[in-house]
């Protein structure tokens, strides 16, 4: 299940539907930039680090070697949950493999967006890029499985907050200096806590597998914020579309047998970076407002837009989907008419392609079909042919810009508020 935009697509709805036909939850990228909303029987939790699987006791929630840890969030998010009636226990298992986000991270991702000034990334600001710039570079990086051999941990640790704090102090004017001590003592009491849940879960997943068991895998972010194939350097610093999840998750491709991905239908954006069919006007806001576009993570407003044909199917061609899901459709009702891209002209060629140099996508100019609006609530549609014939156009037309039929429509952020197709 992988999102095909810029993220925000629903996809903690959908996986939390499907859940229910699924025995292991796995997350396998990001960390808690992610922000997943999931809607049941009048009650809203907001999941960042945990697989939605955590609200079900029935099913394992895995954190796979490709996620960043942030032990301090992690504990947190569980303890939100715990004051909420809802355990974790024993159903979460956390890969030994995953790579561990310290103070520092978060320093050095400040002092880099600052030094960015008005062409800052506009990141969460959750030291995501810099413990996986630490992961690729390999000198500095610590995983999860360090933090259980505390001898070598601490001393690992200090040479690292040694480093960091003389790049920390060049960086930023008046900085403290980090204690490595403090640090540790605090690492390893989470990891303490930690330890029951941590474990080898590739080889898990894989015995999962031999015994039958059904896998769901939860992509954070969207396609178009991959690191390899989105709008570089506007995009998060994991491979967020389809790519990632084999080398995130230790599973190979050849065990799926469904690829869906989940576009809203219209558009949005947190963050900075080119975005072709933004709406910087009143129906852009109207869009904001009834979709209640708001981050979750940082609660910075979303830009929002015309669901984008070029960008959302190239998304799904990198994510190589079977088939889509289209999110949010009952946030367009009001409209008189509504607008899907399906071509941008670049420096007055016209083409269907996504570009690959961030100046292209900023210099490209949608090029728009309008469709009429059905205007007509439609939040309460429970089947296909129950919907407007207008709104029907308007699937139909994504369907055939997507390319893949489209699985479920959704038409409020309940999960009774969902059709199957
Ligand atoms: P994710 O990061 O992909 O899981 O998406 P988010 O949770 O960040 O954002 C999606 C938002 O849309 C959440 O607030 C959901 O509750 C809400 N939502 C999901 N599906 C629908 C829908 O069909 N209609 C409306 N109006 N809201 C929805
Ligand atoms: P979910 O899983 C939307 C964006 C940030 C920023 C860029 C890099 O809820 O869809 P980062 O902190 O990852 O280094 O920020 O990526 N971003 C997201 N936007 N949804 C997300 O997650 C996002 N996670 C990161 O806003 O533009
Ligand atoms: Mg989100």
């Amino acid at each position: 299940m992988i999102g095909l935009q810029w993220g925000d697509e629903a996809k903690g709805k959908i996986v939390d539907i499907l859940t229910e036909q699924h025995d292991i939850v796995v997350r396998y990228q990001g960390g808690n930039n992610a922000g997943h909303t999931v809607v049941c029987q009048g009650q809203t939790y907001k999941l960042s680090l945990l697989p939605v699987g955590v609200l079900n006791p029935r099913v394992t929630s895995v954190i796979g070697p490709g996620v960043v840890v942030n032990p301090k969030a992690l504990e947190s998010e569980i303890s939100m949950l715990a004051g909420r009636g809802v355990n974790v226990g024993q159903n979460l298992l956390i890969s030994d493999r995953a790579h561990v986000i310290f103070p520092y991270h978060i320093a050095e991702e400040a002092a880099f967006e600052r030094s960015r000034g008005n062409e800052a990334i506009g990141t969460t600001g959750r030291g995501i890029g810099t413990c996986y710039r630490d992961k690729i570079g390999r000198i500095h990086a610590m995983r999860v499985g360090d933090l259980l051999r505390p001898v070598s941990f601490k001393s690992r640790l200090k040479d690292v907050v040694d480093y960091k704090n003389t790049i920390l102090k060049a960086l930023t004017p008046g900085f403290e200096a980090l204690d490595a001590e403090a640090i540790a003592t605090e690492y390893l009491a989470h990891a303490e806590r930690f330890k029951p849940h941590v474990t080898d879960t590739t080889s898990f997943l894989h015995k999962a597998l031999a015994n039958g068991k059904r896998l769901i895998f939860e992509g954070a972010q969207g396609s178009l914020l991959d690191i390899d194939h989105g709008s570089f350097p506007y995009v998060t610093s994991s491979n967020s579309s389809g790519s990632g999840l084999h080398n995130g998750s230790g599973v190979p491709e050849r065990h799926l047998t469904k690829i869906i991905g989940v576009v809203k239908a219209y558009t949005t954006r947190v963050g900075g970076g080119p975005f072709p069919t933004e709406l910087d006007n009143p129906t852009g806001e109207h869009i904001r407002k009834i979709g209640r576009e708001y981050g979750t993570v940082t609660g910075r407003p979303r830009r929002c837009g015309w669901f984008d044909g070029v960008a959302s199917s190239y998304g799904g061609r990198v994510s190589g989907v079977t088939c889509v899901a289209i999110m949010l459709l009952d946030v367009l009702s009001e409209l008189d008419e509504i607008g899907i891209c399906t071509h941008y002209e670049i420096n007055g060629e016209r083409t269907a392609d996504f570009p690959s140099h961030v100046e292209d996508l900023a210099a490209a100019k949608p090029v728009y079909r309008m469709l009429p609006g059905w205007k007509q609530d439609i939040s309460g549609v429970k089947k296909l042919a129950d919907f407007p014939a207008r709104a029907r156009a308007y699937i139909d037309t994504i369907a055939d810009l997507m390319g893949v039929p489209v699985t479920l429509l959704s038409v409020g952020p309940d999960r009774e508020q969902t059709v199957m197709l």
